[in-house]
């Protein structure tokens, strides 16, 4: 296969410690320019990863024609505007999570997907990372008896008033920036959609954004999932997926190592204290090298998006419906 040319917008932390390395690793892509709103800073950036073409603005980098695939790691509330005006320049473009801060603002994306023929993807690296594939085919298996619950924790302490996470107005938050991946794996691992949710939500009272929230999502049939998110606690990122007959854990639920082996657990509860797991070892792997191996390969036509526009709306209205019942303290329908 003939490598995607890559460039990408903003000289993000995400992009220059995991998704650009991630990129580097791989045959299938080639990544040939950085946009950044200041381009003597990015230059350190570009150099370090052998980038050729470094642009002063992002419009200069959609203008390039030699590029064919865009990755948008800028802060939440440009990304739909960014995946649009890149998709419009003729570029696909692979857009950090979360796609939007609505699900209305993400259906936009489905006219303008469908406009100009570019794929449009949410980079949910959980979709493709061996961890989740391997619970997912585990659960589908029958592996643990039927699920019933599914659990995360999933927090970090981060109060830099500097970070884009702590910033309301531009997309901040807990909900945004983490609590999007137990939302989309519960639905990936459940294959179904949550009925209704009802939250819990702590605010920061200097940044005004979440810092804590509880969230319980009701899938129906007697099937539950929730998530504890925080941006002011010690880290800690745990899965829990529990059957009948078992349970299935993951313990770096979200940061999977890159340079030694991940795990998953799996335990048929027939001795408390993790005596009864089993554990399965992964030979290393990058998830962000497969996510753009994926979409590269979906640039090529050699197969669909991971994850499309469709399922990232409907994760965004599980977003939507746990901010209204934060304000609402009540069940909300998604
Ligand atoms: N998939 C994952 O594992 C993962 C992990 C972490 C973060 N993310 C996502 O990646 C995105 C970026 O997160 P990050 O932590 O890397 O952020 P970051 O380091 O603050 O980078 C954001 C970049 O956006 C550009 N930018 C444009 N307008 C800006 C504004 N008004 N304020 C601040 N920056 C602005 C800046 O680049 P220039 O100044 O160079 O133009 C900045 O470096 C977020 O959407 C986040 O949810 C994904």
């Amino acid at each position: 296969m003939e490598p995607v040319k890559w460039g990408w917008v903003g000289d993000a932390h995400i992009a220059r410690a995991h998704v650009i390395p991630g990129m580097m690793k791989s045959d299938l892509c080639n990544v040939i320019a950085l946009a950044s709103r200041n381009p003597e800073k990015a230059k350190g950036t570009a150099e370090k990863f052998g980038v050729e073409k470094i642009y002063g603005a992002y419009e200069d980098l959609l203008a390039d024609p030699e590029i064919e695939a865009v990755y948008v790691p800028l802060p939440n509330h440009l990304h739909v505007s960014m995946a649009a005006q890149a998709a419009r320049a003729g570029k696909h473009v692979l857009c950090e999570k979360p796609l939007a801060l609505t699900a209305d603002e993400a259906k936009t994306l489905i006219a303008v997907r469908d406009e100009t023929g570019k794929i449009i993807q949410e980079a949910f690296m959980v979709h493709s990372n061996p961890q989740w594939l391997r619970a997912r085919e585990l659960v589908q298996s029958g592996a643990i008896g039927e699920v019933k619950a599914f659990h995360w924790y999933f927090t970090y302490f981060n109060d830099d008033p500097e970070n884009v996470r702590n910033m309301a107005d531009i997309g901040g938050g807990a909900l945004y920036d983490i609590g999007c991946y137990p939302v989309t794996t519960a639905r990936f691992i459940l294959g179904a959609e949550p009925k209704r949710v009802v939250s819990l939500m702590d605010r920061d009272p200097k940044f005004g954004t979440d810092r804590l929230e509880s969230v319980m999502m009701d899938f129906g049939n007697g099937v539950q999932a929730g998530f504890i998110t925080s941006t002011q606690l010690a880290d800690h990122q745990r899965a829990t997926i529990l059957g009948t007959k078992g349970r299935i854990e993951l313990t770096v639920a979200c940061n999977s190592f890159v340079d030694r082996p991940n795990t998953i657990l799996i335990d048929d509860g027939s001795e408390l204290g993790n005596l009864s797991s089993k554990t399965e070892t992964f030979p290393i792997f990058d998830q962000y090298t497969i996510e753009a191996e994926e979409f590269s390969k979906a640039v090529r036509g050699e197969r669909q998006p991971v994850t499309s526009l469709e399922d990232s709306v409907a994760n965004m209205a599980v977003l939507d419906a746990i901010f209204n019942s934060a304000q609402s303290e009540a069940w909300e329908t998604v």
